[in-house]
């Protein structure tokens, strides 16, 4: 056991401590406490532990709502007031722009925080697994794969309406047998629960590792259709073989395979499998951020590089002049089609060519950012007013960011859910010709370490 001050919260969630010359990162602690924190793995010479005896506590500790916080790989601030959550996260991006990237003198504004700091959750994926109580539903305990937790009825990130269709499947479940990846027996493997915040309406899916008898779940879906009348949308069984993950061939057994969510005024449609922001009143906050840093007239052409299912350029779209969506998930382009025509925006429909949108017009490509973006400047294209990115957590690569720029916008919106690729690819931009202007962290995961931040890049 190891004595320690923690000094911060840095990214991970984690609080440093420095002692005898020695790093560490320590879970489940706050800056300015003494713990007695027990290591259990030291990676690029930093020591990594958790808190096991907190001797002097911050002033600010509050007790978690959830019985399982600490213990739950879910959760990793419940301990922290929501103030200073943001004041920590907040701080981390300052720090990570300023360590990584250089960045000395970035204006960081105001954190937004999420509208809802509980039940802000619109999708989660529980697994099947058994104790001694019975079948349960749950998530993995923090740091084990092997192991889970039956947390899913007492999960506080989802709604009441989601907990309650979560206890009535575990009661469903009770005798059927939960997959076992040590075995590989038995079939039940995870259930996703989505909601549409707009509608108030559930989509439920069971996923199963081999062909059970369709019949059974179409009977569970019809039975949560009785006990709580017109909350259940549809529901489907998912087919994986391999029970590694809730992706697989979708049988649809009740009601809609989809229903409809609203980001601000635009509608959007979530299907069982399709991607969406899952935190569906924040989505709202963070894209008034790019639209706000976009500073748009309404002239503009936008390009919109890593865009899913289209939100971002659909939510801007009543003050732009065009849009041109790029994303590599075909399943997505075809939710970023449909998503525009729901919203009568009219699509420049070449087939999946390479080519740009006509005025007024929106038009979606399948296909690698880099690869497009290079295959246009060989054919000359016109350059966008604005583009707006928002890759996954890895970041650009080199080659994206010289194209992006390449293209020399007047404006980059960058929406990233990594401080620290944010700032290696910042620095990035600021090699090609970009300043960065602002950041903005916005909050769309409280109780968590994530953290989301938009940022204004300019031509320097
Ligand atoms: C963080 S999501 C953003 C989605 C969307 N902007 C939103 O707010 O819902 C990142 C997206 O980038 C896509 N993606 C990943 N690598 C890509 C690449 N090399 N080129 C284009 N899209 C990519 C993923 O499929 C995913 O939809």
């Amino acid at each position: 056991m190891n004595r320690l001050r923690i000094e911060k919260i840095v990214q991970g969630g984690m609080g440093l401590a420095r002692d005898d010359g020695k790093h560490f990162f320590i879970y489940g602690c706050l800056p300015n406490e003494t713990v007695d924190a027990r290591i259990y793995s030291k990676r690029k010479g930093v020591y990594f532990g958790e808190a096991i005896d907190i001797i002097e506590p911050s002033p600010i500790r509050i007790e978690p709502k959830c019985p399982y916080f600490g213990e739950c790989g879910g959760c990793t601030f419940q301990h922290i007031p929501y103030l200073n959550q943001l004041e920590f996260k907040s701080a981390i991006v300052g720090e990570t722009l300023q360590r990584i990237g250089k960045f000395d003198d970035v204006e960081i504004d105001e954190i937004v925080s999420s509208p809802l700091q509980w039940g802000y959750r619109n999708k989660m994926e529980f697994a099947f697994g058994k104790n001694d109580d019975g079948v349960f539903l749950g998530l993995h305990r923090r740091g084990r794969f092997d192991q889970l937790l039956p947390v899913a009825k007492d999960c506080l990130l989802i709604s009441d309406e989601m907990r309650k269709v979560v206890l009535a499947i575990e009661e469903m479940a009770q005798g059927e047998v939960p997959y076992d990846p040590k075995t590989g027996t038995g079939y039940l493997r995870f259930f996703t629960i989505r909601e549409s915040f707009a509608s108030k309406k559930l989509l439920v899916g069971i996923t199963v590792t081999q062909n059970s008898e369709p019949e059974i779940f179409k009977f569970w879906f019809e039975e949560l259709d009785r006990k709580f009348p017109e909350l259940i949308a549809g529901g489907f069984m998912t087919v994986n073989f391999a029970g590694s993950s809730s992706q697989g061939k979708i049988i649809e057994l009740f009601g809609q395979s989809e229903f409809i969510e609203k980001i601000g005024d635009k509608k959007f449609i979530v299907s069982a499998d399709s991607f969406f922001q899952t935190n569906p009143l924040g989505a709202e906050k963070l894209y008034s951020v790019v639209k706000d840093y976009a500073e748009l007239d309404g002239s503009e052409k936008l390009w919109d590089l890593y865009c899913g299912t289209g939100t971002i350029g659909i939510f801007l779209w009543d003050n732009i002049a065009s849009l041109l969506g790029i994303e590599s998930h075909r399943k997505s382009i075809d939710d970023a089609e449909r998503n525009a025509q729901l919203n009568g925006i009219e699509l420049d429909l070449d087939g999946n060519e390479i080519g740009l949108p006509s005025p007024n017009t929106a038009h979606f490509i399948e296909g690698d950012t880099r690869k497009i973006l290079w295959e246009f400047g060989n054919i000359d294209v016109e350059s966008p007013d604005i583009v707006t990115i928002d890759p996954p957590r890895a970041g650009l690569s080199k080659k994206a960011v010289m194209r992006i720029a390449g293209f020399n916008p007047e404006r980059i919106v960058y929406v990233s859910c990594n401080p620290a690729t944010l700032a290696r690819d910042g620095a990035l931009f600021g090699d090609n010709g970009y300043k960065l202007v602002r950041v903005r962290p916005v909050d769309m995961f409280p109780q968590t370490y994530h953290i989301e931040s938009v940022a204004l890049f300019e031509q320097a």
